[in-house]
């Protein structure tokens, strides 16, 4: 079984990465105590290689994998982006200013966006990707599953708003799973045959 520390503090992000990562032989184990790197990269890639880079110092496995995600709102010109998770202090606060924000847009088109990294013990980058998922701003809450943004984002593969989705519906179809599937492929097809 090979185990890779999963640079995170954010459960949620475990929760929905075991599901999918089940079915391969990995173990993804979450650093203990705080979990605080300095994400001061200005893109999705470099904020992934901060964390794992900063997991790589305080764990002990042969692999690290780290996730940088957000939500990406076309007429906001990106926007919360790569501030998602600070946009504002509470996720019920962060969705109710984004609503306000979009009062009066037509165009609601929005994608949420996850790039992950895979680096060596030393911090080397091994694997790098970012995927999408996307959908549009509804108007108002959908749903009861999910977390973060999941409540106003509806899912174009679906159909259906995030949180409206079950998890394994979700693990089909989120930019998470999209990037997760891409470096389990790697480790298995490439990483594994070294
Ligand atoms: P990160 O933990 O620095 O990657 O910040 C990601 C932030 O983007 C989260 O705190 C959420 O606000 C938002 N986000 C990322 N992925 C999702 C998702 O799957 N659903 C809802 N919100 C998400």
């Amino acid at each position: 079984m090979l185990k890779i520390t999963l640079a995170t503090g954010n459960s949620h992000k475990a929760e929905e990465i075991n599901i999918i990562a089940k079915e391969y032989n990995i173990e993804f184990v979450v650093p203990e105590g705080e979990f605080n790197p300095i994400e001061d990269g200005d893109n999705f890639l470099d904020n992934a290689y901060c964390k794992a880079k900063y997991a790589s110092k305080i764990g002990n496995t042969e692999l690290y994998l780290a996730d940088d995600s957000g939500l990406c709102v076309e007429a906001l010109n990106g926007e919360p982006g790569i501030y998602s998770a600070r946009y504002a202090e509470t996720p019920k606060l962060r969705i109710k200013k984004l609503l306000s924000n979009m009062q009066n847009i037509k165009n609601r088109r929005a994608k949420f966006v996850c790039a992950m990294v895979v680096t060596d013990k030393n911090g080397s980058i091994l694997f790098k990707t970012q995927q999408e998922c996307l959908g549009y701003i509804m108007e108002e809450e959908k749903g009861e599953g999910g977390f973060g943004y999941d409540p106003i984002f509806f899912v174009d593969d679906m159909q259906k708003g995030m949180a409206e989705l079950t998890k394994e519906e979700k693990a089909q179809v989120s930019h998470r799973a999209k990037s997760l599937n891409k470096v389990l492929n790697w480790i298995k097809n490439e990483y594994n045959k070294k």
